[in-house]
Protein backbone atom coordinates (compact mmCIF):
# COMPACT_ATOMS: atom_id res chain seq x y z
CA UNK A 1 0.00 0.00 0.00
CA UNK A 2 1.00 3.78 -0.55
CA UNK A 3 0.51 6.46 2.08
CA UNK A 4 1.21 10.02 1.13
CA UNK A 5 0.01 13.45 2.31
CA UNK A 6 -0.86 16.38 -0.33
CA UNK A 7 -1.93 19.76 -0.26
CA UNK A 8 -5.84 20.86 -1.87
CA UNK A 9 -3.72 21.30 -4.71
CA UNK A 10 -1.84 18.28 -5.46
CA UNK A 11 1.73 19.18 -3.81
CA UNK A 12 3.47 16.80 -2.11
CA UNK A 13 6.26 18.66 -0.55
CA UNK A 14 7.39 22.32 0.22
CA UNK A 15 10.42 23.51 -0.13
CA UNK A 16 11.76 19.57 -1.33
CA UNK A 17 10.13 18.21 2.18
CA UNK A 18 6.90 16.49 3.08
CA UNK A 19 7.37 18.57 7.05
CA UNK A 20 5.03 21.21 6.03
CA UNK A 21 1.86 19.62 5.02
CA UNK A 22 1.66 17.18 7.79
CA UNK A 23 -0.23 17.78 11.14
CA UNK A 24 -0.76 15.72 13.97
CA UNK A 25 -4.06 13.72 12.97
CA UNK A 26 -1.51 13.35 9.91
CA UNK A 27 1.20 12.18 12.07
CA UNK A 28 -1.16 9.93 13.89
CA UNK A 29 -2.36 7.97 10.79
CA UNK A 30 1.14 7.79 9.27
CA UNK A 31 1.76 5.78 12.63
CA UNK A 32 -1.47 3.78 11.89
CA UNK A 33 -0.26 2.96 8.93
CA UNK A 34 2.91 1.75 9.89
CA UNK A 35 1.94 -0.20 12.74
CA UNK A 36 -0.16 -2.47 9.89
CA UNK A 37 3.15 -2.63 7.91
CA UNK A 38 6.16 -5.29 8.47
CA UNK A 39 8.53 -3.85 5.50
CA UNK A 40 8.65 0.51 4.61
CA UNK A 41 9.72 1.08 0.99
CA UNK A 42 10.92 4.23 0.04
CA UNK A 43 12.56 5.79 -2.81
CA UNK A 44 15.69 7.25 -2.69
CA UNK A 45 15.41 10.55 -3.03
CA UNK A 46 12.89 10.69 -0.15
CA UNK A 47 15.19 8.58 1.85
CA UNK A 48 18.13 11.52 1.35
CA UNK A 49 15.31 14.49 1.54
CA UNK A 50 13.60 13.30 4.65
CA UNK A 51 16.64 11.90 6.44
CA UNK A 52 15.20 8.49 7.33
CA UNK A 53 15.87 7.02 10.28
CA UNK A 54 15.37 2.90 11.59
CA UNK A 55 11.91 2.74 12.13
CA UNK A 56 10.34 2.82 16.07
CA UNK A 57 9.26 -0.79 16.06
CA UNK A 58 11.35 -4.25 16.08
CA UNK A 59 11.02 -6.46 13.94
CA UNK A 60 9.79 -3.68 11.18
CA UNK A 61 12.59 -3.33 8.12
CA UNK A 62 13.03 -0.38 5.72
CA UNK A 63 13.85 -1.39 2.00
CA UNK A 64 15.15 1.72 0.03
CA UNK A 65 15.21 1.20 -3.57
CA UNK A 66 18.13 3.00 -6.02
CA UNK A 67 19.23 1.82 -9.49
CA UNK A 68 21.93 4.36 -8.75
CA UNK A 69 22.80 4.09 -5.67
CA UNK A 70 22.90 7.66 -4.66
CA UNK A 71 21.44 7.02 -1.45
CA UNK A 72 23.91 9.09 1.34
CA UNK A 73 25.68 6.19 4.17
CA UNK A 74 25.42 8.52 6.88
CA UNK A 75 21.77 8.92 7.02
CA UNK A 76 20.71 8.02 10.60
CA UNK A 77 18.51 4.60 8.85
CA UNK A 78 21.96 3.13 8.97
CA UNK A 79 23.19 4.30 12.67
CA UNK A 80 22.09 1.13 14.10
CA UNK A 81 23.58 -1.34 11.85
CA UNK A 82 26.97 -1.59 13.83
CA UNK A 83 24.90 -2.46 16.38
CA UNK A 84 22.99 -5.18 14.87
CA UNK A 85 22.91 -8.64 13.19
CA UNK A 86 23.12 -8.14 9.07
CA UNK A 87 19.69 -9.57 8.68
CA UNK A 88 18.35 -6.68 10.69
CA UNK A 89 19.52 -4.16 8.93
CA UNK A 90 18.25 -1.82 6.17
CA UNK A 91 17.65 -2.90 2.78
CA UNK A 92 18.67 -1.84 -0.33
CA UNK A 93 16.98 -2.51 -3.44
CA UNK A 94 19.13 -2.32 -6.28
CA UNK A 95 19.94 -3.83 -9.83
CA UNK A 96 22.46 -6.35 -10.85
CA UNK A 97 24.64 -3.54 -13.02
CA UNK A 98 24.79 -0.94 -9.35
CA UNK A 99 27.93 0.79 -9.88
CA UNK A 100 30.30 -1.69 -7.61
CA UNK A 101 32.18 1.86 -5.29
CA UNK A 102 28.65 2.85 -4.49
CA UNK A 103 27.73 -0.68 -3.66
CA UNK A 104 31.06 -1.11 -1.52
CA UNK A 105 30.02 2.15 0.47
CA UNK A 106 26.68 0.54 1.51
CA UNK A 107 27.80 -2.88 2.25
CA UNK A 108 28.33 -2.15 5.85
CA UNK A 109 25.39 -1.37 6.63
CA UNK A 110 22.83 -2.16 4.55
CA UNK A 111 22.06 -5.82 2.88
CA UNK A 112 21.66 -5.43 -1.05
CA UNK A 113 19.33 -6.74 -2.73
CA UNK A 114 20.03 -6.99 -6.42
CA UNK A 115 16.94 -7.22 -9.27
CA UNK A 116 16.83 -5.87 -13.07
CA UNK A 117 19.38 -4.48 -15.03
CA UNK A 118 19.04 -0.50 -15.76
CA UNK A 119 16.39 -0.32 -13.26
CA UNK A 120 14.91 -2.34 -10.11
CA UNK A 121 12.67 -5.08 -11.27
CA UNK A 122 9.67 -4.20 -8.93
CA UNK A 123 7.66 -7.15 -8.65
CA UNK A 124 11.02 -8.87 -8.65
CA UNK A 125 11.76 -6.57 -5.03
CA UNK A 126 8.39 -7.08 -3.78
CA UNK A 127 8.58 -11.13 -3.98
CA UNK A 128 12.25 -11.23 -2.82
CA UNK A 129 10.98 -9.27 0.23
CA UNK A 130 8.03 -12.20 0.63
CA UNK A 131 10.67 -14.74 0.61
CA UNK A 132 12.17 -12.50 3.68
CA UNK A 133 8.55 -13.03 5.24
CA UNK A 134 7.34 -9.49 4.13
CA UNK A 135 3.24 -9.59 3.91
CA UNK A 136 1.98 -6.24 4.22
CA UNK A 137 4.91 -3.35 2.35
CA UNK A 138 3.99 0.34 2.48
CA UNK A 139 5.20 2.53 0.49
CA UNK A 140 6.06 5.95 1.86
CA UNK A 141 7.40 7.27 -1.85
CA UNK A 142 7.78 9.05 -3.49
CA UNK A 143 6.14 10.24 -6.34
CA UNK A 144 8.39 8.49 -8.82
CA UNK A 145 8.80 5.29 -7.05
CA UNK A 146 5.08 5.49 -7.03
CA UNK A 147 4.33 5.92 -10.62
CA UNK A 148 6.89 3.02 -11.08
CA UNK A 149 4.92 1.06 -8.65
CA UNK A 150 1.41 2.11 -10.32
CA UNK A 151 2.69 1.66 -13.66
CA UNK A 152 3.90 -2.20 -12.89
CA UNK A 153 0.28 -2.46 -11.22
CA UNK A 154 1.36 -3.62 -7.74
CA UNK A 155 -0.26 -1.04 -5.44
CA UNK A 156 -3.58 -2.91 -4.17
CA UNK A 157 -4.06 0.63 -1.59
CA UNK A 158 -3.56 4.40 -1.62
CA UNK A 159 -3.47 6.19 1.43
CA UNK A 160 -3.42 9.79 0.87
CA UNK A 161 -4.08 12.79 3.45
CA UNK A 162 -5.31 16.07 2.13
CA UNK A 163 -3.62 18.82 4.42
CA UNK A 164 -5.77 22.05 4.43
CA UNK A 165 -2.94 24.00 2.23
CA UNK A 166 -3.10 25.07 -1.26
CA UNK A 167 0.61 25.49 -2.41
CA UNK A 168 0.16 26.53 -5.84
CA UNK A 169 3.51 25.58 -6.63
CA UNK A 170 4.87 23.03 -9.68
CA UNK A 171 5.52 20.57 -6.61
CA UNK A 172 5.07 16.72 -7.64
CA UNK A 173 1.41 14.75 -7.41
CA UNK A 174 1.54 11.52 -5.32
CA UNK A 175 2.56 9.47 -8.20
CA UNK A 176 4.38 11.91 -10.72
CA UNK A 177 6.62 9.22 -13.12
CA UNK A 178 9.95 11.33 -14.34
CA UNK A 179 9.66 13.14 -18.04
CA UNK A 180 6.07 12.36 -17.17
CA UNK A 181 6.26 8.71 -18.20
CA UNK A 182 6.78 6.94 -21.33
CA UNK A 183 4.48 5.39 -22.81
CA UNK A 184 1.88 6.38 -20.32
CA UNK A 185 0.75 3.60 -18.02
CA UNK A 186 -2.86 2.80 -18.09
CA UNK A 187 -4.64 4.56 -15.36
CA UNK A 188 -5.92 2.16 -12.65
CA UNK A 189 -9.28 1.91 -11.16
CA UNK A 190 -9.70 2.00 -7.30
CA UNK A 191 -12.73 1.91 -5.00
CA UNK A 192 -13.24 4.29 -2.18
CA UNK A 193 -12.47 2.34 1.17
CA UNK A 194 -13.24 4.92 3.74
CA UNK A 195 -13.42 8.44 4.47
CA UNK A 196 -12.11 10.10 8.25
CA UNK A 197 -12.24 14.12 8.43
CA UNK A 198 -10.31 15.34 11.56
CA UNK A 199 -9.43 18.71 12.34
CA UNK A 200 -10.06 19.85 8.10
CA UNK A 201 -7.93 16.76 7.17
CA UNK A 202 -9.05 14.72 4.73
CA UNK A 203 -7.76 11.01 5.04
CA UNK A 204 -8.67 8.64 2.11
CA UNK A 205 -7.99 5.05 2.02
CA UNK A 206 -8.64 3.58 -2.10
CA UNK A 207 -8.08 0.10 -2.59
CA UNK A 208 -7.63 -1.28 -6.06
CA UNK A 209 -10.50 -3.13 -8.24
CA UNK A 210 -9.22 -5.57 -10.42
CA UNK A 211 -11.94 -6.97 -11.82
N1 LIG B 1 3.98 14.21 0.85
C1 LIG B 1 4.42 12.97 1.04
O1 LIG B 1 3.71 12.14 1.63
C2 LIG B 1 5.78 12.57 0.54
C3 LIG B 1 6.22 11.25 0.71
C4 LIG B 1 7.46 10.90 0.20
C5 LIG B 1 8.24 11.84 -0.44
N2 LIG B 1 7.80 13.10 -0.58
C6 LIG B 1 8.63 14.10 -1.28
O2 LIG B 1 8.90 13.62 -2.59
C7 LIG B 1 10.19 14.06 -3.01
C8 LIG B 1 11.02 12.87 -3.43
O3 LIG B 1 10.30 12.11 -4.35
P1 LIG B 1 10.87 11.78 -5.82
O4 LIG B 1 9.71 11.40 -6.67
O5 LIG B 1 11.75 12.89 -6.27
O6 LIG B 1 11.82 10.56 -5.57
P2 LIG B 1 11.58 9.10 -4.89
O7 LIG B 1 10.44 8.39 -5.53
O8 LIG B 1 11.60 9.22 -3.41
O9 LIG B 1 12.94 8.42 -5.28
C9 LIG B 1 13.25 8.29 -6.64
C10 LIG B 1 14.50 7.46 -6.72
O10 LIG B 1 14.19 6.14 -6.29
C11 LIG B 1 14.91 5.24 -7.10
N3 LIG B 1 13.94 4.47 -7.88
C12 LIG B 1 12.59 4.56 -7.88
N4 LIG B 1 12.07 3.63 -8.69
C13 LIG B 1 13.12 2.94 -9.19
C14 LIG B 1 13.26 1.83 -10.06
N5 LIG B 1 12.20 1.18 -10.57
N6 LIG B 1 14.52 1.40 -10.36
C15 LIG B 1 15.59 2.01 -9.85
N7 LIG B 1 15.54 3.05 -9.00
C16 LIG B 1 14.31 3.49 -8.67
C17 LIG B 1 15.82 6.07 -7.97
O11 LIG B 1 16.99 6.25 -7.17
P3 LIG B 1 18.45 6.58 -7.77
O12 LIG B 1 18.35 7.97 -8.30
O13 LIG B 1 19.34 6.44 -6.59
O14 LIG B 1 18.69 5.57 -8.83
C18 LIG B 1 15.04 7.35 -8.13
O15 LIG B 1 15.82 8.46 -8.47
C19 LIG B 1 10.80 14.79 -1.83
O16 LIG B 1 10.57 16.17 -2.01
C20 LIG B 1 9.98 14.27 -0.66
O17 LIG B 1 9.96 15.19 0.41
C21 LIG B 1 6.59 13.50 -0.11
Amino acid sequence: MLNMVASIDGAVAIDGVSGGLSSEPDKTMFAALRAQADTILVGARTANAERYRPARRSGVRIAVVSGSLSIDPDLPLFDQSRDRPSALWPLVVTTADADSDAAARLADRAELVRTGTGSVDLLACLRHLGSLGARVVLCEGGPALNASLLAADLVDEVNVTSAPLAVGTDAPRIASAPGGGSPAPAPRAFRLEHVIAHDDVLFVRWVRSRH
